[in-house]
């Protein structure tokens, strides 16, 4: 364990992997003091971080600050004091990204790019003798940068072949870091995750509105003929991920960070949920597929495994545990969906053409 003091900035750390994270390096770094910046969009619930705040804000060890992290200004203030920025803050959703395309460049990459901008800042001043040393800047990405897989693992080296506005966006954020690398020697580091799954995930990805669609009997909507394959990765093994990168990770490199590699279709994701939640298969409903679905993702995860990285969950575990969590926290998830949630519903699944 690290003993150093350290100041850490959490971009969208009131999310579904960033308060997971938040609560993993606070719990496993005693040293480590965390700030929170985060714009609350409708993904951002500070009832995420609750438990966080309660343990660690009298300790003087998280801070969160309300703000976007395209705005220069609360950047600056939010970025003072630390050493490492993980850049967790995005629009996440591939549906949004084709309802509206708009606030993904200007979160995802316009957004990106003003962390950078002061991370180089500080990393300056640092050099400068003025503050401590800039350590390291994380930008997370996705394994979506790659696109469609037929056959195979993605590397890191693979070109990017991104199909979605979201993965776009989030390939300009990472290439932006990368030359912040390269021109301003920025300590730059790049993960590229795999899907996710979890507790506190906002209902709206496919498993947990998956799971609480089931637990609620309402139809579990699943898109074109359901072959469609994804590398499922427990968001605790994508905490331990990006701590092993942040670490031990090499400056200027790029490393996914993925499931244990078993491969399942959407539809046996959907029957398992069903089967978990005790609830009837007559409650699947095939939709109009996605335009541009992506068919199949898998990442090569060689490369942090090297680092000593492993992950410790396998899918039918994971969902067992992830269907109890949403059993177990009805009062988290219910009030999500209302108000804006349902107007998203009706768009994307009532008027669905
Ligand atoms: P999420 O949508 O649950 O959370 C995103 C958070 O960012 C929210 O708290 C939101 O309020 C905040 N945010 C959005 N725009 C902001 C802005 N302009 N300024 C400040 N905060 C802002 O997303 P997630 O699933 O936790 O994903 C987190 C990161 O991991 C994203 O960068 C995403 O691209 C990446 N990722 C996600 C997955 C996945 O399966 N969910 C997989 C790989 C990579
Ligand atoms: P999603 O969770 O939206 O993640 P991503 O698109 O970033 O991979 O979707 C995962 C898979 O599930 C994807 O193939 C689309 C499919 N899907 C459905 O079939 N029905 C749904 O209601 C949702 C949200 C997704």
């Amino acid at each position: 364990m690290n003993a150093e003091k350290k100041q850490v900035l959490v971009t969208g750390g009131a999310g579904f992997i960033g308060s997971n994270f938040v609560r993993y390096l606070l719990e496993k770094y005693p040293t480590y003091g965390v700030v929170v910046l985060d714009k609350l969009t409708y993904a951002g619930n500070l009832e995420n971080l609750a438990d966080v705040r309660e343990k660690y804000e009298p300790q003087e060890r998280y801070r969160f600050v309300h703000g976007d992290i395209a705005d220069a200004e609360v950047v600056a203030e939010a970025m003072q004091d630390c050493q490492f920025v993980l850049n967790f803050a995005a629009e996440s959703h591939v549906d949004r990204s084709i309802e509206e395309p708009g606030q993904f460049i200007q979160t995802d990459v316009y957004g990106t790019y003003i962390l950078l901008e002061q991370a180089r800042k500080l990393k300056e001043a640092g050099e400068q003798g003025e503050g401590s040393p800039f350590e390291r800047f994380v930008q997370i990405s996705t394994d979506e940068v790659y696109g469609h897989v037929a056959t195979g693992s993605s590397k890191e080296g693979d070109p990017l072949e991104t199909r979605s506005p979201y993965s776009a966006s989030k390939a300009g954020g990472e290439l932006m870091a990368h030359a912040y690398y390269v021109t301003y020697g920025l300590p730059v580091i790049i993960t590229r995750g795999s899907n996710n799954y979890g507790p506190y995930q906002y209902p709206e990805k496919l498993i947990p509105l998956h799971i609480t669609n089931a637990l609620e009997d309402e139809p579990l909507p699943v898109y074109g003929d359901g072959q469609q394959v994804r590398d499922w990765m427990h968001v605790l093994d994508h905490c331990s991920g990006i701590d092993t990168v942040m670490h031990q990770g090499q400056l200027g490199e790029i490393y996914n960070v993925g499931g244990g590699g078993d491969e399942y279709v959407n539809l046996e994701i959907v029957h398992t949920i069903l089967k978990l939640a005790g609830k009837p298969e007559s409650l699947i409903k095939y939709v109009v597929d996605r335009p541009g679905h992506d068919r199949r993702y898998s990442l090569s995860t060689e490369k942090l495994q090297a680092l000593g990285w492993q992950p410790q969950y396998n899918l039918k575990d994971g969902l067992k545990q992830t269907v109890e969590w949403y059993t177990n926290n009805r009062e988290w998830w219910e009030p999500l969906k209302s108000g804006e949630f349902k107007e998203y519903y009706r768009r994307q699944y009532i008027d669905r053409k």
